[in-house]
């Protein structure tokens, strides 16, 4: 696999740039969330580099999205010799590059997702996935009133996506836009914050969904959405048997089932899609992120029985399946499939799960360390036994990291969750140098 290694030579330590920059997002850029007070103007590989000339060890890949690395030769050519070609005619002309992805998509997605549509974002996927079921329900007979997510989970924060987006601290202030009518919550496996041991924890939570759906609804269910390793959430990633007895209460009960890959998608968790962990074969899937390496482009695929009864007019999007973004998307999973990467993502997942789990012997702070692939969360708490959630600690954590040169996400519904997902790209050097600088801010924490 292509290491890009460190490009960059570090330029003076002047911060008037940064400030320049900030002062000005600050009066013209609407301000819906807290920033990192950095100015980042250039990436390649696993390395990026702020207006000043600082360079960092990105862990968080523009979160989980630049899987293919930053600045990579294959996306960059593939997208310079579309756009000579032809930028945009929207979707109501067939194009090359569009049918070619979502050929693409078909092939490398599980069971019978042969119908892919295109559009810009995950939340767009999430939304054509509910309105792709709520059509299937009506040609049932049915109305599709109601639709079912986790408590913990995010998919979007805008329509109904908002709505199946769970977490209250995203919500206040929005009133009934965060709350579609029959929406409702099952709770998570989240094994580490459950009284019960994995397993039992993994038949509760599958037992709790089928009391949501039998008990909280009429049965009249559009889909039940789940994303296989939940991300935002805090890398919760549910006990296997979960889906074996979720799978069983869907397929009893003709509810589709909806997979949100747009997070774990594209070698993140050591498989090309994270439903291969479980064999996961379901009626829709949407992707996003890690699908277009960081251009904007999303996809809801669903199988050809659920497709078919959309009607022209039902989807469209001016912008999705847009040549230039359809090339790079391909290009970008060819390399992810052909350079290596998924096998690196396994590789150097587990470095970091070792060096991880050798600091936790040392450190107290830190609750659980659990990951797949090079999708891993860290989560932090005040006491091991009553597992009180360390979000100061953890918000501290992420600023003094950077400090040392390396940049990671924070998450979870408490956020207290340390994430590194980094580009797939990433060498075993770098990540021993993040486990490094990594052990000497837990010390000094
Ligand atoms: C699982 C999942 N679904 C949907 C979304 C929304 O994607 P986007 O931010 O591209 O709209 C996200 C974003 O983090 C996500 O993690």
């Amino acid at each position: 696999m292509p290491n890009e290694g460190v490009m960059f030579i570090a330029g003076e330590n002047d911060v008037t740039k940064s400030k320049e920059i900030m002062e000005l997002d600050k009066e013209y850029y609407q301000q819906g969330y807290a920033r990192v007070p950095i100015v980042i103007v250039e990436g390649k590989g696993a390395v990026l580099k702020d207006i000043e000339g600082n360079e960092y060890i990105d862990c968080f890949a523009g979160i989980s999205t630049a899987n293919a690395g930053h600045a990579p030769d294959a996306l960059i050519e593939a997208g310079t010799e579309q756009m000579k070609k032809l930028f945009h005619v929207s979707g109501r002309f067939h194009t090359v590059p569009q049918v070619k992805l979502a050929k693409k998509l078909s092939e490398i997605t599980p069971g019978n997702l042969n119908k892919t549509f295109l559009c810009n974002s995950g939340t767009e996927a999430v939304e054509n996935a509910v309105k792709l079921v709520k059509k299937y329900a009506f040609v049932r007979g049915l109305t599709g009133g109601a639709m079912i997510s986790l408590e913990c989970a995010f998919h979007g924060r805008l329509g109904v996506s908002f709505s199946l987006t769970a977490n209250a601290s995203y919500k206040k202030g929005f009133g009934s836009y965060s709350n579609s009518p029959g929406v409702k919550h099952a709770p998570t496996p989240y094994s580490y914050r459950s009284k019960f041991s994995e397993e039992e924890c993994g038949t509760e939570a599958a037992n709790r969904l089928e009391e949501v759906i039998d008990r909280h609804t009429t049965g009249d269910v559009a889909a039940f959405i789940m994303e296989p390793i939940l991300g935002e959430g805090g890398i919760i990633i549910p006990p296997d048997c979960y889906f074996t007895e979720i799978l069983k209460i869907l397929k009893e009960r003709e509810i589709p089932f909806i997979v949100d890959e747009v997070q774990t998608g594209f070698g993140r968790t050591g498989k090309l899609l994270a439903s291969e962990h479980w064999g996961l074969k379901p009626e829709v899937m949407t992707l996003a992120k890690g699908m277009g390496g960081g251009i904007p482009i999303g996809a809801c695929i669903g199988t050809d029985k659920i497709a078919a009864k959309l009607e022209s007019g039902d989807f469209f999007s001016t912008y999705g399946g847009n040549p230039v973004t359809s090339a790079i998307s391909l290009a970008n999973i060819n390399y992810i499939q052909e350079a290596g990467l998924i096998e690196n993502s396994v590789k150097i997942g587990k470095v970091f799960m070792d060096g991880l789990e050798d600091i936790q012997k040392k450190r107290a702070l830190i609750g659980d360390v659990r990951g797949k692939g090079l999708m891993i969360g860290i989560e932090l708490v005040k006491d091991q036994s009553s597992k009180e959630p360390a979000k100061d600690e953890a918000k501290r954590f992420v600023e003094l990291i950077k400090n040392a040169g390396v940049l990671i996400g924070l998450g979870g519904i408490f956020k207290n969750v340390l994430r590194l997902q980094p580009p797939l790209v990433i060498s075993e050097e770098q990540a021993k140098t993040v486990l490094d600088k990594m052990n000497n801010v837990f010390a000094g924490l």
